[in-house]
């Protein structure tokens, strides 16, 4: 099922059982799922199938990072599995993400190919310490320009980075937000938060929430109150 909404929900559970039974309460028409690396390397390409089989579209959330060949090999294998956007870290370089974009295209594969360019839990003195020496945001922007000429489709950004991107790489360039908090959730362990409105009015396109939604005593109810807010 395709679905035209914004919103992204992060099955973050540690068994496939669990991540199911939360999907079953969710509407495949009006949202997508992120299936990140823990419940993968649990549940591994069953998780997805049986995900699909409930009518959901699929964000493959395992940010690979390898030589060229490898990476290609990856993207492929995900977007074969019919999944609908899959992820590499962009400081993998030009070749890397260059080859996994002509992957799909050689195999006329439509799944999303989207870049991390610095994680947000990196702060500027992690930086430094692995060698780079401009603030993170700057090398997000330099990461970002990079991933667009690579072929990259769009890329993860906080909502904070969303406005400057949408200036740089325009507006059909994907930005893709997690730590949204509605005005309704608590804070959990994020930091630098935006309300889902305010993420979409800085420019990203697609929303990625987890606990405001999965921890709810009812999760459609959360969703909803969500598109409220942003008026769908
Ligand atoms: O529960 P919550 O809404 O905080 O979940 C956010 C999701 O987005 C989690 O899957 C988390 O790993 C992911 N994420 C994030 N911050 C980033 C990148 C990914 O919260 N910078």
């Amino acid at each position: 099922m395709s679905t035209a909404s914004p919103l992204i929900i992060a099955l973050d559970y540690p068994s496939m059982d669990a991540a199911l039974c939360m999907a079953d309460r969710l509407d495949p028409s009006r949202c997508r799922v992120k299936v990140g690396k823990e419940l993968f390397a649990r549940g591994g390409p069953e998780i997805v199938e049986a995900l699909h089989g409930r009518g959901f579209e699929v964000f493959l959330d395992l940010k690979f990072h390898d030589i060229p060949n490898t990476v290609a090999g990856a993207v492929q294998a995900a977007a074969e599995q019919g999944v609908w956007m899959v992820n590499v870290h962009a400081s993998g370089g030009r070749r890397m993400m260059e080859a996994a974009r002509e992957r799909l295209d050689s195999q006329r594969l439509e799944t999303r190919l989207i870049a991390v360019t610095v994680l947000t839990s990196m702060s500027d003195a992690d930086l430094a310490e692995v060698g780079v020496s401009s603030s993170a945001a700057d090398h997000v922007e330099r990461l970002a320009r990079l991933a667009q000429a690579s072929g990259m489709h769009g890329v993860v950004c906080s909502a904070q980075e969303s406005a400057r991107l949408r200036d740089i790489c325009g507006d059909d360039f994907l930005k893709v937000t997690p730590g949204i908090r509605p005005s309704f959730a608590s804070t959990d362990d994020q930091q630098r938060i935006l309300t889902p409105a305010e993420a979409m009015q800085a420019g990203s396109t697609h929303l990625v929430i987890g606990r405001p939604v999965t921890q709810a005593d009812e999760p459609m109810a959360a969703l909803s109150a969500i598109e409220n807010e942003l008026g769908l």
